[in-house]
């Protein structure tokens, strides 16, 4: 079968989805392929923490009902290290700035449900996806769809939305892409519990034993990590053990942690991860695609929707237009961005998860860094400005 559209957009994660979701705000038409099912989109336990530009974008574009209704707004965060547990009142600090918890899985409902609704082009289950003829101006999408029909589907520009393990970062001309990377020597087990959060806002942990975060998805859904080895093995925490170590690096004199059913868990490696140019000729890398930052401060999907926002005027110019300049200027306009975002993700990360090592020289740098943002303004300032996003996102 072949076909044509404006822009082919791979992968239907919160980058895919939006993107298709602001072009259709534009007039421009496009197609979005995912080679999973709705469901498993709609489950996929990810991210929970919006940057107050995130959600004013989302407001702003026609998707902030649900989000305006459930979501839990944060003035701040607490920061707990030696014993102690201390607030950073972001609204104070930033002038009025906020985060919003609401988490990525409902993002993707409303973002699908708003996406079917308008008669979207949305293909779940596809196999074998290429893009191909990358050097010519109607580059081609190819995929197979969930009842084993090969498609081809010429267009105007592809959004290389698919992740991390995605197929079109790998698809860009040989020795084009740079990569700088950064491993760390720890990952996090991740929990969903049924169980209202002990906590109003949420707790970031350096503990001798390992950093512990609580977050929460609702006033009836906590979410919590634990630093753990870089090769655990998940099988090695039964529940006992998790809500154990949780205590163990949460507790403070006069607080308890409350406990419930664990209905998920899973361990995630981390990573800093930049891939450049985004960019080749009518193919453009967005979100994880091209950049993963390790989970500490909660930079990936704000990069994610951040990219597409600039990406959608960018191919809006480009295609409806005639103006090539925005989609020139998308991946260094993006990387400035993604770097600051890196920066500030490795910073949180070091600062809080402790480094397998006998030396005391890491941990009192980091227990002086502690000290510093929770008694300058000027440190906290800085802390409180990129956490609740420091660029903001410009939709016209
Ligand atoms: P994705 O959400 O990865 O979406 C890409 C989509 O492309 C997927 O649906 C995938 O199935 C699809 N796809 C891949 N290959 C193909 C193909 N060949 N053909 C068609 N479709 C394809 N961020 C935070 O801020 N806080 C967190 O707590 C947090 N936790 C995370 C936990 C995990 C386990 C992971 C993996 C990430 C986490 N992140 C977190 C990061 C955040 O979730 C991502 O930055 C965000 O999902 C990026 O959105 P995206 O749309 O760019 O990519
Ligand atoms: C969440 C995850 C993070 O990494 C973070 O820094 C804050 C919140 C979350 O899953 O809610």
């Amino acid at each position: 079968m072949t076909a044509s559209t404006q822009v082919a957009i791979v992968g239907a994660g919160p980058a895919g989805l939006l993107l298709s979701h602001l072009l259709a705000l534009r007039g421009i038409d496009s197609i979005v392929v995912e080679n999973r099912s709705r469901a498993y989109c709609e489950a996929r336990q990810r991210a929970g923490l919006l940057e107050a530009g995130t959600t004013e974008l989302l407001r702003g574009v026609g998707l902030g009902q649900r989000m305006d209704a459930e979501g839990l707004e944060h003035g701040g965060i607490y920061l707990q290290f030696a014993g102690e547990r201390h607030h950073l009142d972001f609204k104070d600090l930033t002038g009025g700035r906020w985060v919003t918890i609401y988490a990525q899985t409902e993002i993707v409902k409303d973002l699908i449900q708003a996406r079917l609704a308008a008669g979207a082009q949305l293909e779940f289950e596809v196999s074998d996806t290429e893009v191909a003829d990358l050097d010519q101006d109607r580059p081609l999408l190819r995929y197979t769809d969930a009842a084993g029909t090969r498609h081809e589907v010429r267009c105007e520009a592809i959004a290389g939305c698919d992740g991390f393990h995605g197929i079109c970062r790998d698809s860009m001309p040989p020795g084009l892409v740079q990569v700088a990377e950064r491993g760390y020597p720890y990952s996090w087990l991740g929990i969903l519990a049924t169980v209202p959060p002990s906590t109003d806002e949420l707790i970031y942990a350096r503990h001798e034993d390992g950093f512990a975060l609580h977050t929460m998805r609702t006033r009836q859904v906590s979410r919590l990590y634990l630093q753990v080895s870089a090769d655990e093995d998940i099988e090695r925490w039964p529940d006992d053990r998790i809500w154990a170590e949780l205590r163990h690096r949460l507790g403070v004199p006069g607080w308890q942690l409350k406990d419930g059913p664990i209905t998920e868990k899973a361990i995630t490696p981390m990573r800093s991860f930049v891939a450049s140019p985004m960019r080749y000729r009518r193919l453009f890398l967005a979100g994880d695609a091209a950049h993963i930052v390790p989970p500490t401060g909660a930079k990936g999907l704000n990069l994610a929707m951040a990219d597409v926002t600039v990406l959608a005027t960018a191919l809006t110019s480009l295609l409806r237009d005639g103006d090539p300049a925005p989609a020139d200027a998308y991946s260094d306009a993006s990387l400035r961005r993604v770097w600051r975002a890196t920066h500030f993700s490795w910073w949180m990360t070091s600062m809080l998860h402790v480094d397998p090592g006998p030396d005391r020289f890491g941990p009192e740098l980091q227990l002086a860094q502690l000290r510093y943002v929770t008694s300058s303004r000027a440190a906290a300032t800085t802390l409180a400005e990129n956490y609740t996003g420091y660029y903001p996102l410009h939709w016209p």
